[in-house]
């Protein structure tokens, strides 16, 4: 497949299946100091109305919810329903009343009372023209409020130290997959000039990552669940076959690798940059 074939393939290739849910609670724990320090950089504070955009299973709203405090109000869109009752459930439990979660996509979202603020993570990386996307976003933000947006920069992801054969092999399966479905493996470094384009006025932005050497950022079995959620696409590409990948093994493997070598690996390189919309507060 081409990849103007395949840009709506982007927009389902990670699907909802319930597998895929735990993927995403799993690097919703990888990603949460980092998200946290976006969030505070941007200027989330006490009585802020905050709108995530993509919430999936909630893990930004969460976050924005605990900022914004009892004072304030996170709403939290997706239009897959069923990531949404995992995002109510975890709300509850945790006590969050000022966060709600509302099913919607954001092209048929009703423009009402503006944002103070706009975050989203991980969702341009999946749409085919992430400016219109922004351009769309901001309509819901008042003048002078901040958008805040978190993506990954996946070709830069791979790194090793010393150089592990088997992490660099996964990489050369995985870049050429996600770029071949439509997804957009520069996206964390196109964040500026996204923004920019769609009228916002970049403020700041970060790069980081974990390194993934305590239990709550283990890099193996994360990894290891993109790659068996993305292993039809790469078969179907002839980018690595079933056998080869092994992938019941995988996570074995790696970790035995990561293990004899001592080694530390980069298993994601997340770009945070946050922008206002210009115009009279
Ligand atoms: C990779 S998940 C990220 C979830 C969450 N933001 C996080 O970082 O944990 C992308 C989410 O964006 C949602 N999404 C993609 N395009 C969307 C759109 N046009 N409108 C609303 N949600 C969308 C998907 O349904 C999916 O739940």
């Amino acid at each position: 497949m081409r990849v103007e074939e395949t840009q709506a393939a982007a927009e389902y290739v990670l699907g909802h299946e319930d597998r895929e849910l735990q993927r995403l609670m799993l690097q919703v724990q990888m990603y949460a100091p980092l998200t946290e320090s976006v969030l505070r950089g941007a200027g989330i504070k006490p009585g802020m109305r905050v709108l995530d955009v993509g919430c999936g299973v909630g893990d930004v709203s969460l976050l924005a919810a605990e900022l914004v405090g009892p004072t304030g109000e996170v709403v939290g869109v997706d239009r897959e329903a069923r990531v949404l009752a995992g995002a109510q459930r975890r709300a509850r439990e945790q006590g969050l009343s000022q966060v709600r979660f509302h099913q919607s996509s954001l092209e048929s979202l009703p423009v009402e009372a503006p944002f103070d603020a706009i975050v989203s993570r991980l969702v341009l990386m999946f749409q085919p023209d992430p400016v219109s996307f922004v351009r769309r976003m901001a309509e819901h933000l008042r003048p002078g409020g901040v958008m805040a947006l978190q993506e990954l920069e996946l070709a830069a992801m791979g790194m090793s130290h010393p150089k592990l054969p088997l992490f660099a092999r996964i990489w050369s399966w995985m870049l050429p997959t996600c770029e071949r479905v439509g997804i957009k493996v520069h996206m964390g470094l196109e964040l500026v000039s996204t923004l920019r384009r769609a009228g916002l006025v970049v403020d700041d932005g970060v790069v980081g990552g974990r390194l993934g050497v305590t239990p709550d950022a283990d890099p193996t079995q994360a990894l290891v669940e993109t790659v068996r959620t993305l292993l039809p696409h790469m078969e179907r590409l002839g980018v690595a076959l079933a056998m080869e990948v092994d992938i019941d093994t995988l996570a074995a493997r790696l970790t035995a690798e990561l293990r004899a070598n001592n080694g530390v690996l980069m298993p994601s390189v997340m770009v945070g940059v946050w922008g206002h919309r210009p115009g009279p507060v």
